[in-house]
């Protein structure tokens, strides 16, 4: 039933009473553990606790035990907002924006693979800067099983480093290097799961109750509420989401690998407990972090255990959690889930950043079919969030592609989705007849026939299958697509996120299959080392490498200069012929019209309102009412005077 606006006054202000209740309960000790910060924390929660404290009651509220663990939480608060540093304290004082601007660009790569260790990348910082790269998502590097640890997703030590990289002191020595050169270190919160050599799962094997519970320890009657409804992760190297633990004589909850267990955010102790390592994270330079796997992190028995509505209320109370320890903090939530569940994950309150699996599947979508209508459709219902976030627009990550998109939109357009889902697995495995991709699969499911699909954006766009024929107008078709796709992560709206290697053109690296650790995961496909040599090729304009790099790099140089591609609105269009997609990019009076050609026929377009337009790639002219694109052709269109 809805409220009286009375009645909503009435719980605001007993909101209000209740938190400053609270607050003069528990000043004395916040105050003796904040010590000379006191007056910032007294003043954030005066203004944070109103909302941190429904968040924390709609989850433990029916616990006897509730406000003990409030008050751990407020006081873990006091000690991380002591251990601030100085120059993150400053941060926490300025507006966090940054994400809008036409110059934010962003990349991510795995510390051993890009640069050896955390000293080898502080000498690579020059390459970042000159790539125009001002954040930086540096891959898990937490101390995590061996050799197997899920490309680094399943951690032991929230608070330690893989040795061979560095020491945690030295981490944080780079992110304040980086930081002082105007590039903001990215870390994962890898928060869904811990590893099972974590200290608090080897205590829980060893038979403690206390961190049994910060897992989830089923019979196989429990396990059953459970086990039907939901969703196999990894099909191909392990049935179900339970592992049967022999020291404990259960069934252990793991959605992803059997070494990752999930925890068990029911219990207040985990949330405070992992409260305090995400603000250790922070503490340590990290000026976003990326919420993996966050779509997995309530259960409920019954449901498929995706995307619950207490999996967003634990995020904003994490939210709440920074704005009061660390405030400069931003989310980044990596959902790769249905797109209408994707939004629900952006909020200011809830995470400020999101990748955009949409836009990344259809992307692949148009490339393999050369019709844009899907894209468009999707995109039409699906790019519009709140204004103070960002998308995170990507290609390609270190992860498979998953065709995530709306079946209904599908069947709208008379395509039928599971089918047409097929054809994506076949045409990006190269096992379609024609098509240009050299990708392989992922985790084929024998089952659902489920399957997603791994490789390097330059694999995947046709320079492998090019460069193996010595085929030059497929190399040059294949690089069209390289920029093709890069125009439209630059230019949509959003932070656009390179993929390491993929900016130089790298190819697929098969050696994986012959690694026992890793040759049962195909994504080791896409995780490809970056060596000296292939980075000096970036500006050697006569190298393959150096020409896609080039190209990115006039598109990076264009769209600095083009302030509507930063915090402009975005409206996706109706571009009037199947194989175009159109947008437009408004900030004030500047308007810019994108069109990009996805088949390899010249298309005309004939959907312009101005007569006289000037392309900003190229700096030519166009007459209305047509303008026929070239194939895979791209076009920054203003109106020229
Ligand atoms: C995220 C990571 C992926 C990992 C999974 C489990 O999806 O991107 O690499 O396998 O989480 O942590
Ligand atoms: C699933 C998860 C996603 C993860 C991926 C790893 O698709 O939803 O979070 O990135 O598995 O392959």
């Amino acid at each position: 039933m809805k409220k009286t606006s009375r009645e909503l006054l009435q719980n605001t202000t007993q909101l209000d009473i209740e938190c400053e209740i609270l607050l003069k309960r528990f000043s004395l000790s916040l105050k003796a553990t904040a010590k000379g910060r006191w007056p910032i924390l007294e003043e954030r929660l005066q203004q944070t606790l109103p909302q941190l404290l429904p968040l924390y009651l709609n989850l433990y509220g029916e616990r006897y035990d509730c406000y003990y663990h409030l008050e751990q939480l407020l006081k873990l608060l006091a000690r991380a907002l002591v251990q601030r540093p100085d120059y993150l304290l400053a941060e926490d004082e300025a507006p966090q924006q940054w994400h809008k601007s036409q110059t934010a660009l962003g990349s991510a790569c795995y510390v051993d693979l890009f640069a050896g260790d955390f000293n080898g990348l502080a000498q690579r910082i020059p390459y970042l800067k000159q790539t125009g790269i001002n954040y930086l998502h540096l891959m898990p590097l937490f101390k995590a099983p061996e050799p197997n640890s899920d490309g680094g997703y399943a951690v032991s030590d929230y608070r330690k480093t893989m040795p061979h990289l560095g020491s945690m002191a030295q981490l944080s020595e780079l992110m304040q290097k980086l930081h002082a050169e105007g590039i903001r270190p990215v870390l994962d919160f890898v928060f869904n799961h811990t590893s099972d050599e974590h200290r608090w799962a080897v205590k829980a094997k060893a038979g403690e109750q206390q961190f049994q519970d910060y897992y989830f320890f089923f019979d196989e009657q429990e396990r059953d509420q459970y086990a039907p409804w939901l969703r196999e992760i990894f099909p191909e190297i392990r049935r179900g989401s339970f592992t049967f633990e022999p020291a404990v004589g259960r069934w252990v909850w793991t959605t992803f690998n059997s070494f990752q267990w999930d925890l068990n955010y029911a219990n207040p102790e985990v949330f405070n407990a992992m409260a305090e390592e995400m603000l250790f994270l922070a503490n340590q330079g990290a000026a976003v972090l990326r919420l993996d796997a966050l779509a997995f992190v309530w259960k409920e028995a019954g449901s498929n255990c995706e995307n619950l509505s207490k999996a967003h209320t634990l995020i904003q109370a994490f939210n709440a959690v920074a704005s009061i320890a660390a405030p400069a903090l931003q989310f980044k939530s990596e959902a790769i889930v249905h797109p209408d569940e994707v939004v629900k994950y952006i909020s200011p309150a809830e995470c400020q950043l999101s990748y955009n699996p949409l836009l990344m599947a259809l992307l692949w979508n148009s490339l393999a079919t050369r019709k844009t209508r899907l894209l468009t459709e999707s995109l039409q219902r699906r790019f519009a969030i709140d204004p103070y976030c960002s998308w995170v627009n990507y290609i390609r990550c270190h992860d498979d592609i998953g065709w995530t998109f709306d079946d209904n939109v599908a069947w709208q357009l008379g395509i039928n989705p599971d089918h047409h889902r097929q054809f994506l697995n076949q045409f990006y495995t190269g096992q379609f007849a024609g098509s240009f991709a050299s990708g392989v699969p992922f985790q084929q499911n024998p089952v659902t026939g489920d399957c997603r699909v791994a490789g390097m954006l330059a694999s995947l766009t046709g320079v492998e299958q090019a460069v193996a024929a010595n085929d030059q107008p497929k190399l040059a078709h294949a690089l069209a697509r390289i920029y093709l796709l890069n125009s439209v992560i630059l230019s949509i709206g959003g932070l656009p996120l390179l993929y390491m290697g993929d900016e130089l053109g790298l190819l697929n690296d098969y050696r994986y299959t012959q690694d026992e650790a890793k040759k049962d995961d195909s994504r080791w496909v896409n995780r490809v080392k970056v060596s000296e040599q292939q980075l000096a090729q970036a500006t050697d304009a006569s190298s393959l490498s150096g020409k896609i790099y080039a190209q990115l790099q006039q598109l990076i140089a264009v769209r600095s200069r083009l302030v509507a591609l930063g915090s402009g609105s975005t409206e996706i269009l109706q571009s009037g012929n199947q194989h175009l997609f159109a947008y437009r990019r408004q900030l004030d009076q500047q308007s810019v019209l994108c069109v990009v050609n996805f088949s390899e026929a010249p298309q005309p377009f004939t959907s312009l309102p101005a007569s006289s337009w000037q392309d900003e790639l190229t700096a030519t002219r166009y007459q209305a009412p047509t303008i026929t694109l070239q194939p895979y052709q791209v076009l920054w269109l203003t109106p020229a005077s």
